[in-house]
């Protein structure tokens, strides 16, 4: 695979887009080379998982970093894997109660129609396929590969299904996957081919044939199961996920946008592919290129150094960098709630306890007293009605992208105390999904 020479030029684009939620690009045929899918948030009152609204925002969170640990862990895991074994395990997926950003689509002759769970992190996509051996509960009706005239399964000659290792085997002509994800989600099927609709309006789908996706006969542990969410949506960068597939037709650019959390106004989520990303002001861009890691599909970028209110910390420039080992580094990743700091040792220095030292400092020295959260967050202090002076940060990514993260941002705001959003980083540093919230749109 030439995933490495592919990926020299895919750049991260930061950017401030206030406005794109208004503003749904369609596709038209004066722009073929685009996508825009319509990403549902399944926490509309329709959705059986709008039991977040009767959550206070302690257990929200709480739940939340029991995610992100879990994600954490599962770091570690994929860290340590080589090449041999790296298929075997996959990610935790985003099982954020009442957050689960999920994408729509039919697929085969007959438009069966479909919503997977969005997964930046995710490669091959997958769906519940009839005849089971073990389907899990759906809200839909699960997808029918015999009623399908475009359904075909992916031939053993397939490079996909030749690769050594991966989490392809031939089995009586049939190359059949099997997907371990960390946290117990564990599912198996056919690999096959077919033809998928991205609804783009009532009357408009871009169809894409021969799209390989794993038709799962025997699905286990699955955290979304009795939604109507039937299985993952791959947007990562192994050979296997969409947006590889696409790649002539997205030129592997996405973009999202993530609605602020604690909005419970349903929004429709866009992600749009290629030359459906709308061109912005150079000014309102800023761009930093992503960094290769060879068997380590996450969007990793280059973070230079961290500044703590205005003063830029002086790391060494090995600080965030992406070690031999597959440890270390920075990626931006939209299942990954909380920003995590890695905090583990490199060169002497542990960033993560810099960080907290300066926190520490700081509102100490605004006679602010240290008080716990039953969210586990470890650096929490007490609310004064009067205090307004919360810190910021700026992110400096490589190219002088500088990706300021606001107060609001920053923390996570009790009733009479707050606490600062960012965890240990156990393995990695991770921006996660709340440092991502609005007026910011991905571009990959
Ligand atoms: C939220 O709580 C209220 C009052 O206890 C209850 O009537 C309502 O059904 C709950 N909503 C959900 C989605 O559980
Ligand atoms: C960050 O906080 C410092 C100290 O309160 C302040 O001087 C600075 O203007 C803030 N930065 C931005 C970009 O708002």
């Amino acid at each position: 695979m030439s995933l490495s020479l592919r990926f020299l030029s895919a750049k991260l684009f930061l950017c401030l887009c206030l406005t794109l939620f208004q503003h749904h690009v369609t596709f038209s045929a004066s722009n073929p080379t685009g996508l825009t899918l319509r990403a549902v948030l399944d926490d509309s009152p329709n959705s059986p998982l709008y039991l977040i609204e009767n959550m206070t925002i302690a257990e929200r969170i709480e739940r939340f970093i029991q995610v992100t640990n879990a994600k954490d862990n599962y770091l570690n895991l994929n860290a340590r894997v080589g090449p041999d074994n790296s298929n075997s395990l996959s990610r935790v997926v985003m099982a954020r109660d009442g957050l689960f950003y999920s994408v729509w689509l039919l697929i085969g002759s007959q438009g069966q129609e479909v919503k997977l769970l969005m997964d930046t992190g995710g490669g091959l996509t997958w769906t519940q396929c009839q005849p089971c051996l073990n389907c899990f509960p759906q809200n839909l009706p699960i997808y029918d590969s015999r009623a399908s005239t475009t359904y075909s399964t992916l031939s053993c000659d397939h490079p996909l299904c030749q690769v050594e290792g991966s989490l392809y085997t031939c089995v009586d002509d049939l190359c059949i996957f099997v997907h371990n994800y960390h946290g117990g989600l564990y599912t198996t099927g056919v690999a096959s081919l077919e033809t998928f609709y991205f609804p783009m309006d009532p009357s408009t789908a871009l169809t894409f044939n021969n799209l390989v996706f794993g038709c799962s006969r025997d699905s286990r542990n699955v955290v979304f199961q009795d939604t109507e969410l039937s299985g993952i949506f791959g947007m990562n960068m192994m050979p296997d996920s969409l947006m590889s597939q696409l790649s002539s037709f997205t030129n592997f650019r996405f973009s999202y946008c993530l609605v602020p959390f604690p909005d419970l106004i349903p929004h429709t989520l866009v992600l749009r592919f290629g030359d459906d990303i709308p061109l912005l002001p150079p000014e309102r861009v800023k761009t930093t290129m992503f960094v290769h890691a060879p068997y380590l599909y996450n969007y990793y970028v280059n973070l230079v150094t961290i500044s703590f209110l205005n003063d830029r910390l002086g790391f060494p420039p090995s600080q965030f960098q992406l070690r031999e080992d597959g440890l270390g580094g920075c990626f931006v990743d939209s299942g990954y709630l909380l920003t995590a700091i890695e905090d583990n040792y490199v060169g002497g220095v542990n960033a993560y306890d810099v960080l907290m030292d300066l926190f520490t400092a700081y509102y100490e020295s605004n006679n602010l007293r240290r008080t716990t959260d039953p969210s586990g967050l470890d650096m929490c202090f007490e609310r004064p009605n009067d205090f307004n002076n919360f810190a910021n940060l700026t992110f400096h990514f490589d190219g002088e992208a500088d990706y300021f993260v606001p107060p609001q941002h920053l923390h996570i705001f009790q009733q009479d105390h707050f606490c600062v959003a960012i965890t240990r980083g156990r393995y990695a540093t991770v921006l996660g999904a709340w440092q991502q919230q609005i007026n910011v749109c991905f571009m990959m």
